[in-house]
Formats: C-alpha cells, sequence, structure tokens
C-alpha cells in the first residue's frame, strides 16, 4: 500500500484542523464557564504544555516511523518479539465512537446556520426553548443534518490524504481563523473584553473543586485530538523532511490559541450584556445566539460567522476521526477507499441516530443505560476513558518499548539533549501517571 504524502504546510494544517474542533470553540468555552474560569483554564494550559505536547510528539513518532495505519504502524515500530503491541492500535476505533456524537452536533450547527437568518432570538427563554425543542422534539430534523455531516465527511474522506484531507484543511483553516480573529478584533472594542480577560486569566483556586481539575486534564487530550491515532495516521504521511518536535509545537500553539480566542469572544459578547458564564453544552447556542440579538443585524452576521468557524472546525476534525479506520480497512482488508468509507459511515451514522434518540423526549428512556441517554454515555466513554487510555499506551510505548537511539534520531537530535530528556521524562513519568490516575478518578475507583 502506496501512502501518499503531505506537503509540510498541508501537514500542519490537516493535523491543526483535526486539534481545532468542536472542543475548541464549543466545549473550552462552556467547560470553563461551568467550572468557574481562571484556574480551570490554568489546569488545562499546564497540562497541554507538560503532557499534551509530549504525547503529541510521540503519537507522531510512532505515525512517522511506521508510515501505515495505526495497527500496523505499532506493528512495525515495536522491536522484534513485542508485535503484539499492535493491539494499541485499536484506539484508531476510538474514532468512530466519538464520530456517533461529533456528528450529531454537527449537525445541530448546520441546523443554526439556517436558523440565524430566521431572527435571533430576543431572550434566553426563547434560546432555551428553541435549542430544547430542537433536541426532545425535533428527531427528524436532527437525523436529516446529521445525515448532511455524514456524507459530507465520508466524501472528503473518500478523496483520500492529498485531494480531501489536503485540500480542504488548506481552505477551510486559514477561514476559520480569520472569522475567529475578526471577531475577536471586534470583541476588543466591548466593555465585556476586560471581563472576560480575568475571568479567563485570573486564577482563583478556591474554585477549583476535583472534577474541575480531572475535566481540564482529560479535555486537554480531547483538544489536541491525543490518544486515539487521529494524529499518528496522518503522521504515516508526514511529509519526509518535516520536522516532528516543530510539527508538534506548531499544532499544540494553533490549538491552545484558538480555544483562548474563542473563548475570549463569547465571554466578552456574554458578559457585554451581563448574562451568565456557566450555562453548560447549550452555551454557544442558547447564550450566544440571545446575547448577539442585541447587536442588530451585525449580530445576525456574528451569529452566522460564528456558527460558520464552528462548522469548519467541526469538519477538519471529523474527518480525522474517521480516516484511522479507513486506513486501517484499506491497509489490513484490502478494501478500497469507497467501501471503508461507506461501511463505517453506515456503523456511526446508525449509532448516532441512537445518540440523538436518546436526547428525546419520545424515545429516551428506551436509549438510555441506568437513566443516562447513549448520548452521554458514548461522550463520557471517549472522553474520560478510551483517550486517557489510548494517550497512556502511547506514552508508554514510545518511553519504555521504542529504543531510546531510535527515538533520538528522529526527534532527539532536533531537539537537542536537554529537551530530549525532559520530553522522555515526561512520557516515561508524567503522562503515565496523570493520565492513569485520571482514568481510576473517574471510574470512582479513587477519590481526590
Ligand atoms: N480535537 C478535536 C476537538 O477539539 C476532537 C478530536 C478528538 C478529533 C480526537 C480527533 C481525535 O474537537
Amino acid at each position: 500500500m502506496k501512502i501518499q504524502r503531505f506537503s509540510k504546510i498541508g501537514f500542519i494544517l490537516a493535523a491543526a484542523g483535526s486539534a481545532v474542533g468542536l472542543g475548541n470553540i464549543w466545549k473550552f468555552p462552556y467547560m470553563t464557564g461551568e467550572y468557574g474560569g481562571g484556574a480551570f483554564v490554568a489546569v488545562y494550559l499546564i497540562t497541554i504544555a507538560f503532557i499534551g505536547f509530549a504525547v503529541m510528539i510521540a503519537e507522531m513518532l510512532i505515525g512517522a516511523l511506521g508510515r501505515a495505519d495505526t495497527v500496523t504502524s505499532f506493528e512495525r515500530v515495536a522491536p522484534k518479539k513485542k508485535e503484539w503491541w499492535r493491539f494499541a492500535g485499536f484506539m484508531g476505533f476510538n474514532g468512530i465512537i466519538i464520530m456517533t456524537f461529533y456528528s450529531v452536533v454537527i449537525g445541530w450547527i448546520f441546523y443554526y446556520l439556517f436558523l440565524v437568518f430566521g431572527g435571533l432570538p430576543q431572550s434566553t427563554q426563547e434560546a432555551k426553548g428553541i435549542f430544547n425543542d430542537l433536541v426532545a422534539n425535533q428527531v427528524l430534523i436532527q437525523i436529516f443534518f446529521h445525515t448532511v455531516a455524514v456524507i459530507l465527511v465520508g466524501y472528503i474522506v473518500y478523496r483520500g490524504i492529498k485531494g480531501g484531507i489536503e485540500k480542504i484543511n488548506l481552505i477551510l483553516m486559514p477561514a476559520l481563523m480569520i472569522i475567529l480573529f475578526g471577531l475577536l478584533l471586534y470583541a476588543f472594542s466591548l466593555e465585556g473584553f476586560s471581563k472576560a480577560l480575568k475571568f479567563m486569566f485570573e486564577p482563583r483556586w478556591e474554585d477549583l473543586n476535583s472534577e474541575a481539575f480531572i475535566r481540564a486534564i482529560g479535555h486537554s487530550f480531547f483538544t489536541l485530538s491525543l490518544g486515539m491515532g487521529a494524529i499518528m495516521t496522518y503522521a504515516a504521511s508526514l511529509p519526509k523532511d518535516a520536522s516532528i518536535p516543530k510539527t508538534a509545537f506548531i499544532v499544540t500553539f494553533m490549538d491552545t490559541l484558538i480555544a483562548l480566542v474563542a473563548g475570549l469572544v463569547i465571554f466578552s459578547f456574554l458578559f457585554e450584556f451581563g448574562a451568565q458564564p456557566s450555562q453548560g453544552p447549550g452555551l454557544v447556542f442558547i447564550s450566544l445566539p440571545t446575547i448577539l440579538n442585541n447587536f442588530g443585524t451585525l449580530g445576525t452576521v456574528f451569529a452566522f460567522l460564528f456558527f460558520l468557524a464552528l462548522a469548519f472546525a467541526g469538519i477538519t476534525s471529523a474527518i480525522s476521526l474517521v480516516e484511522p479506520v479507513v486506513q486501517y480497512l484499506i491497509d489490513r482488508f484490502k478494501f478500497t477507499r469507497a467501501k471503508a468509507v461507506i461501511v463505517i459511515s453506515l456503523v456511526y451514522w446508525i449509532v448516532g441516530i441512537g445518540a440523538i434518540l436518546s436526547y428525546s423526549n419520545a424515545w429516551g428512556k428506551i436509549f438510555s443505560i441506568g437513566g443516562k441517554p447513549l448520548f452521554d454515555i458514548l461522550e463520557y466513554t471517549t472522553d474520560s476513558i478510551l483517550l486517557p487510555l489510548g494517550g497512556f499506551l502511547i506514552a508508554v510505548f514510545v518511553g519504555y518499548v521504542l529504543q531510546k537511539e531510535r527515538a533520538y534520531k528522529y526527534v532527539g537530535k532536533e531537539m537537542g539533549r536537554r529537551a530530549f530528556l525532559i520530553w522522555r521524562f515526561s512520557i516515561r513519568y508524567i503522562a503515565p501517571l496523570a493520565l492513569i490516575f485520571m482514568m481510576l478518578n473517574l471510574m470512582g475507583i479513587i477519590k481526590i
């Protein structure tokens, strides 16, 4: 199987496109709001710097050395007699589980792109009504937009690394950045801006409960697309002369920057009119449209641009969630790309419908387990268990199984001896311990 290679900029934008997603623009702001602001952001930033960045380098390294799907890459990169590490490669399947609900949320965003033109809601009450009605009653509308998302994403992945994934990222990523930075420029002029800065960057440690702490660590993995082989699969197509540490740094930096910008934009608008930051997952679907209503026609334009940026971010991440398993089916089972895409898409399309139904009034009970809607179960399992587990395996593999000299040759030389040792320390000790600790905590086995 001949693997296509990205161009240098193509790889950076594709990896950044994977990282920058709903996690940055939808999830990060609402979690920051829910968990009280500054202290949550501080933990998130520290985890990204000391753990996320190191694991990103490790994940890219496996892909670049393996040059294949995740299972084959682990198999090839493992030293002799340790080929059973290939089973770690099944982390690629996490992407499909994530897609079951990720695609539903992209569907909501598509719906809102139309909705904003019908006029923005006048009050939070009205906005809540619209969002809750969509989720609880409008099953068919949701299935429709979920289907559109599945087809769109499937088509891009079908076009392959060069003709689909690289191309779409080269367009959507710059567009997304222009929109977000444009909105930030406007946010500068608002009085809410300084309040937003204060809310996000003034750590009030007393607000940081153990749940916030754990969720911040988990989110830093989700937002960097780590622990499920997306970055690894892309890195299999790394251009020959690209530098892994440098690229990982740029991707991590861009992802963090965009999350912070999105947060600042949203909170500036919210604080300008005294809205509450702690609205949960409905934050960008409920609070934001209501607030933007205060800006008249300009508000409609802002709302449209905002949801457009959100849609772009979602799509570029979604393709990286689907590609690992598609690549796996092509490499190992000789599927054609078209067949692989169709099979995978069908699977998550169907489960995604289950996720939609699990939030609905009419079907909710049937699609819940132990009182928890399927949607939440899927999200929780990936975010809190499977991604950290994947990250743990990557760190342990590169830290203990892969020969040190090999790692040095591919990433150490570039970083310099000292940075290399710090990086290795992180993936051997800090990252595995933090991840294990976090998983045990979330599973309720230990409690801090
Ligand atoms: N990083 C993406 C986001 O922030 C989600 C994602 C997770 C994408 C894992 C690929 C792999 O939305």
